[in-house]
């Protein structure tokens, strides 16, 4: 092939970890799957058939950048009822293609090349991949298994610098599974207010939540407006992963410039999928409570079989549908032992170091599957490591 001279950006992007992985996979006709992070449901029919409405409806068109005047009243009625943020559908939200280009979108909008993004490590692996794209520094805010992997205010200070832009924080968190309570947001809230950074919350997962937590958000906090991005996706919460849906709330000068840059990059969502969007969130919530019960028991089973086996260590996560073993006990680097583990139960995992260089130690296994496969990967596992 002649010598293609692509941008920086393409040349140092890093390869998916958990790609790897699939492809190994592809060996194994029984291969049980746990590596993505997908809702096992399917998306429930009357969210489904708003969706098929507005395409009947000959809804085909662009609409307006910031989404249809419509689903930024149900988005700001949900905020304000659930989260206790006030938002004005006007001014203070934007309807993105998911969390993944709100975030995106974000980026480009706050931070300049050389600019500092604090993420958690382990971290969901585009963050990285995002602050790359816009040449900003990746500072990594380690987190501790003994700490419940809780990205407090105190693993946070010490790193912030002159150059910090932007903090993220995600709670419940991918891929530990890990929340943060109100003191704890509330003490990275006065950081905010002291160092005046931005801070994106970036909270797909806030409804996954067990053992009676409920996530607030820290964008609900005084004092804030300036400075914090809520973001949101129907994703996770309703499994819509391929509608791709999800939005921005901030300030009006933020949102503003987040609009500029959001005609450039996408110009608009789908009207059909807006629509669904406007169902799920006015009239999905027992779906939720639905799926999230489901969720529990597999958490449940998963924790505890894990626990039982040799080579696993596992924290009861609070929160999302992810499992963050300690496998240190196979004494091998996680990519060895998700391979490993792969070879010899077919059972397919993710390896921490998927999640940057703070997850090497451990394996992340999402439990939103069925749970009869959980309880045959268990089983696999047991009968091929032994019991404790
Ligand atoms: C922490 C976190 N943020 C954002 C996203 C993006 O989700 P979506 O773009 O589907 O809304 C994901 C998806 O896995 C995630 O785990």
């Amino acid at each position: 092939m002649a010598e293609i001279n692509l941008s920086m950006a393409a040349q140092n992007a890093l390869p998916s970890g958990v790609r790897r992985m699939f492809e190994l996979a592809k060996r194994y006709p029984d291969a049980i799957n746990l590596t993505l992070g997908e809702p096992g449901f399917a998306t429930p029919d009357h969210i489904i058939e708003a969706g098929i409405r507005g395409l009947r409806e000959g809804k085909t068109k662009y609409t307006p950048n910031a989404g249809i005047r419509e689903l930024r009243e149900a988005i700001a009625d949900k905020l304000w009822r659930e989260n206790g943020i006030k938002c004005d559908p006007e001014k203070n939200l934007i309807v993105t293609a998911g969390a993944t280009q709100a975030l995106m979108l974000a980026m480009v909008t706050l931070v300049n090349p050389g600019d500092e993004v604090i993420i958690q490590g382990p971290n969901w692996p585009d963050y990285r991949g995002q602050i790359d794209m816009v040449n900003g520094k990746t500072v990594y805010a380690k987190v501790d298994e003994k700490n419940d992997f809780k990205m407090t205010a105190d693993v946070i200070e010490p790193l912030i610098t002159e150059k910090t832009k932007l903090i993220i924080i995600n709670s419940p968190s991918n891929p530990t599974g890990s929340v943060l309570d109100e003191e704890e947001l509330r003490d990275i809230a006065e950081l905010v207010k002291k160092y005046k950074v931005f801070l994106i919350s970036d909270e797909p997962y806030e409804k996954l939540v067990y053992d009676g937590f409920c996530q607030k958000s820290i964008g609900a906090f005084e004092g804030l407006e300036d400075y914090v991005l809520t973001i949101n996706s129907l994703s996770k919460t309703f499994a819509m992963t391929g509608f791709r849906v999800g939005y921005i709330c901030a300030n009006e000068h933020i949102i503003e410039n987040l609009i500029k840059l959001h005609e450039n990059m996408i110009a608009s969502i789908p009207e059909p999928m807006q629509m669904a969007a406007i169902q799920a969130i006015r009239h999905g919530g027992a779906d939720v409570a639905r799926m999230v019960e489901y969720y529990d028991r597999n958490r449940r089973l998963i924790v505890d079989g894990l626990n039982r086996i040799n080579g696993f260590r596992c924290l009861c996560p609070k929160g999302a549908f992810y499992v963050f073993p300690n496998i240190t006990g196979f004494g091998m680097s996680s990519v060895e032992a998700a391979e490993y583990i792969l070879e010899k139960t077919h059972v397919v995992t993710s390896p921490g170091s998927a999640f940057g260089p703070d997850g090497e130690g451990y394996i992340r296994i999402c439990y939103a599957s069925k749970y009869e496969q959980i309880k045959e990967a268990l089983e696999r596992m047991e009968r091929e490591f032994g019991k404790k």
